[in-house]
């Protein structure tokens, strides 16, 4: 079954690069990114990865825990992640999931058989300190993600889940956002001391709130 916004996201245990890896346990109290990987020694797979590595720190600075997949044993990833660091210049710094069972692949719909019977497409799940899914992003295996647009997300995921706005268009840390219309002008007037710019009755702009 498809796995939606605001589900709980499929707990699991499943083996790993970093050995096994209990899901819920090992996200821990943060936030977490599950990626899915058609395959191993594939090409956009390897420079996907290499990419994620380099970011792991901004991953950390955001308190969110990075995990890949792939369907295929754990010699074969750590053969793989030695190509990917030889062509990448970066050394795997997370798990990434050995799921030659397909159990993780299956409990979050991550193979499309009307696209490929046996690969997963290119799944991204952003998952809460709740456990609950904030973002599904599905590309298929022939276009490589663009990570920074998904640090991107998770600053607006982050932001919203702790005050009352959202993020417009092309929205940037840093960039104003918009009051969402639940608040009243009167609750805007004491929740947002920095003031908003009422464009119309329901497009109101204020600073980023949590920025001094
Ligand atoms: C790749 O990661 O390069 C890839 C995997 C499956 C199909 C096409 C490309």
């Amino acid at each position: 079954m498809a796995v939606r916004l605001g589900d709980i996201a499929p707990d699991f245990t499943q083996d790993s690069t970093d050995g096994p890896i209990h899901f819920h346990d090992w996200i821990g109290n943060g936030w977490a990114i599950l990626f899915s990987h058609p395959k191993d020694f594939t090409p956009v797979c390897t420079t996907e990865l290499g990419a994620v590595a380099k970011l792991k720190p901004e991953f950390d600075k955001r308190n969110v825990k990075v995990i890949g997949l792939s369907v295929d044993p754990l010699p074969d990833h750590r053969e793989w992640s030695k190509d990917i660091e030889e062509t990448q210049g970066a050394k795997l710094n997370f798990p990434l999931l050995a799921d030659a069972d397909r159990r993780v692949s299956n409990l979050y719909d991550m193979i499309h058989p009307n696209a490929n019977d046996t690969l997963t497409v290119r799944s991204v799940y952003v998952v809460g300190p709740d456990k609950k899914v904030k973002l599904t992003i599905t590309y298929p295996a022939s276009t490589g993600r663009n990570f920074e647009e998904i640090l991107r997300v998770i600053d607006s995921l982050q932001l919203t889940s702790d005050y009352k706005v959202a993020t417009p268009v092309n929205w940037q840390h840093g960039d104003d956002c918009i009051i969402v219309p639940a608040v009243s002008d009167a609750e805007a007037d004491t929740a947002f001391p920095k003031g908003y710019r009422k464009v119309k009755p329901y497009l109101r702009i204020t600073p980023q709130p949590n920025l001094p």
